[in-house]
């Protein structure tokens, strides 16, 4: 295979998700799930949130992801019946008015369509239910790995393939912009904020935290104008893994740095 979908990273995604499982705490937090309600969890990817959902509630617990791979692993993970797992996109749901939280950790920079996915999410919640987000935010959503993407940008094994990169993501400068899109889908924001996040990691922890979703995006052959090889996919990662080196410090370790927006809103 030549390259990465979320399929692909899906095996080792319990593993290597350290970031999403931090950020989605915060989010759980947050958003204060109660007792009874009926939770989607948006963009569930390996369900280990939903699980975590699933002790929160007795409510009835959906996770949701367009990725095969990702829901395969979900199902493998938890007990049958206890959640029920589908394969659909955000842009796609069909509930109405079934659910009193919509739940989404770091996957709405994923969406295709984020007004229509917004528009379901809004169907898909009873009045006067919630829907929280947690996503990477700002153009240069982690300095970290930008700077490695730099290197990808200007070495000669990378660059020729590189620019043909067309970056698949949703990510906004500020706040206000992702309530924006909130409010046009007839929500009204409760709460947003852009948190930066900074932690100490060795070279190979970072390049981990890379794989489990960015390299979903940098590697995916649909993102490039005209696929690419085999060698690329090596090259690219290469590349990656010996910035991260040239950027650890004397201890050894570099700081990951990420932008990350939390936003909850009501229909
Ligand atoms: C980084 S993973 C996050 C998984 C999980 N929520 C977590 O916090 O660990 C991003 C997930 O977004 C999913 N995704 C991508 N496009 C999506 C869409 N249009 N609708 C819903 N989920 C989407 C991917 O398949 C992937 O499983």
């Amino acid at each position: 295979m030549s390259g990465f979908d979320f399929s692909a990273v899906a095996s080792r995604y319990e593993q290597t998700s350290t970031v999403q499982k931090s950020a989605a705490e915060v989010l759980l937090q947050l958003m204060q799930i109660g007792e009874g309600d009926d939770v989607l969890d948006l963009g569930c990817g390996t369900g280990h949130i939903t699980r975590t959902i699933r002790e929160v509630t007795s409510g009835r617990v959906v996770g949701a992801d367009p990725s095969p791979g990702m829901i395969s692993e979900a199902e493998k993970g938890s007990k049958v019946g206890d959640v029920i797992f589908i394969v659909r996109p955000a842009e796609e749901l069909d509930f109405r008015e079934e659910f009193d939280v919509v739940f989404c950790n770091s996957a709405f920079q994923w969406f295709r369509d984020p007004r229509r996915a917004l528009k379901s999410c809004q169907s898909a919640l009873r009045p006067g239910g919630r829907i929280g987000i947690q996503a990477p935010a700002r153009r240069i959503y982690s300095p970290t790995f930008i700077a490695a993407i730099e290197w990808v940008r200007e070495d000669p094994r990378t660059c020729g393939t590189f620019c043909r990169f067309q970056p698949p993501w949703l990510f906004l400068e500020k706040e206000e912009e992702y309530e924006e899109l909130f409010q046009e889908a007839g929500f009204k924001v409760l709460f947003s904020r852009i948190e930066t996040v900074r932690e100490r990691r060795t070279p190979e922890e970072v390049f981990r935290v890379f794989a489990s979703g960015a390299i979903a995006g940098y590697l995916n052959p649909a993102y490039y104008e005209g696929g690419f090889d085999e060698a690329y996919a090596g090259a690219f990662q290469d590349v990656v893994r010996d910035a991260f080196v040239r950027m650890a410090e004397e201890d050894g370790s570099l700081e990951l740095i990420f932008h990350r927006i939390y936003l909850v809103a009501r229909s």
